[in-house]
């Protein structure tokens, strides 16, 4: 049962008594409990075994004291489980075997169902149901920060591949997009169904693009997934790295909750994509490693340029790093959960 529902309040810019807050990555190396069960296990392995996925899940909640669960997998779970050969290598992240760039490897892409391919994060969700008093966020990748690994075969700074590709052979992408597009918003419902109240789709690299070839090779593909989430009433949380310049188009895609990168203020990004949408950032990572007073300067800041509209989630501009530390995190749930008791 749900203790809390600050969160999905916000999602729905519903009056909250507090901000919600969680982080991008809430799970990880930061934490000394996670890097214990990581020398048992590797990344994959966690996600593949539900009950010790779970608990990671439930590390941060218990933690932090955030206001929402972030399922712990990865943007790569679901293609591994369609039999690609990719592995998350330590501080390099994703590296496909075999990168994806002829036609024949995207038309022998198999159709997805996450019964099939990922049993184990449909359990891991029905174990963190009963166990959380949170709302639980589920979560996928989109196509093109997809693509932009399964072609590239590896992270990339200039992407370079996978434009070329985009530009080159836009028949095939475009057969790649569609493909990989039913696959995250199948993937999305059937972990809805299986017990998230909430879905968040990461289009991480999507920021790479100009706004017009965002339009042209990206976005058509996107308004499917989020109208088949949309579908099921759970909201959806968009976000990018570096999308200044394209909120706007993004904004047509009609997400619930736009997630904002730290490099557009929220007052800005609310006058961009208007007040139909609830906003989700956006602290710069790094100022969780300032002096306590410089943080709070920054956490506040945050907080007043989202006004004291309803419809503010708070979380970081980008992910939780290994370096942080805990009771850093700690103090900006506080921080953010007092600026309202202050302020109401
Ligand atoms: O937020 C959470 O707690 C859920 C966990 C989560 C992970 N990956 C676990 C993970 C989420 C939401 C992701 C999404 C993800 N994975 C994205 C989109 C979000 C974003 O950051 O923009 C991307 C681009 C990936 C691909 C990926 N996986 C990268 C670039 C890396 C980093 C590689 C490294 O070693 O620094 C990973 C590995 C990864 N995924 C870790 C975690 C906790 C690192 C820790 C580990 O290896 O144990």
């Amino acid at each position: 049962m749900l203790k809390n529902d600050r969160f999905l309040r916000a999602c729905r810019r519903q009056v909250v008594d507090r901000t919600p807050v969680w982080f991008m990555r809430q799970a990880g190396r930061y934490q000394p409990e996670y890097r214990q069960i990581r020398e048992k296990y590797t990344l994959m392995e966690i996600c593949e075994h539900p009950d010790v996925c779970a608990e990671v899940t439930l590390l941060p909640v218990r933690q932090l004291g955030v206001d929402a669960a972030i399922l712990f997998s990865d943007i790569m779970t679901p293609l591994r489980g369609m039999g690609l050969k990719v592995d998350i290598v330590e501080n390099v992240g994703p590296v496909f075997e075999e990168p994806i760039v002829r036609e024949e490897q995207v038309s022998a892409l198999p159709p997805f169902d996450a019964e099939e391919a990922v049993p184990y994060v449909l359990e891991t969700i029905r174990i963190l149901v009963r166990e959380l008093d949170v709302p639980l966020i589920g979560f996928a990748g989109a196509p093109f920060t997809l693509a932009s690994y399964m072609v590239e075969g590896r992270p990339t700074r200039d992407y370079r591949k996978v434009k070329t590709f985009m530009y080159s052979e836009p028949r095939v992408w475009g057969q790649l997009m569609e493909k990989l597009a039913a696959m995250v918003a199948r993937y999305l419902v059937q972990q809805v169904e299986a017990g998230c109240q909430a879905v968040q789709v990461f289009d991480s690299w999507v920021g790479n693009l100009t706004r017009a070839d965002y339009e042209t090779y990206v976005r058509p593909y996107m308004y499917p997934i989020i109208e088949a989430v949309r579908a099921t009433g759970a909201p959806v949380i968009h976000f990018g790295v570096n999308t200044g310049h394209l909120l706007a188009s993004m904004a047509d895609l009609r997400p619930d909750v736009m997630g904002v990168d730290w490099r557009t203020d929220l007052d800005e990004a609310w006058r961009i994509i208007g007040p139909d949408f609830a906003v989700q950032g956006n602290l710069d990572p790094v100022a969780v490693f300032a002096p306590p007073e410089v943080l709070e300067a920054k956490v506040t800041d945050v907080l007043r340029r989202a006004g004291r509209r309803p419809g503010h989630i708070f979380n970081l501009g980008h992910g939780v790093m290994p370096q942080m530390s805990v009771s850093a995190l700690q103090r900006v749930v506080e921080l953010v959960h007092a600026y309202e008791v202050r302020e109401v």
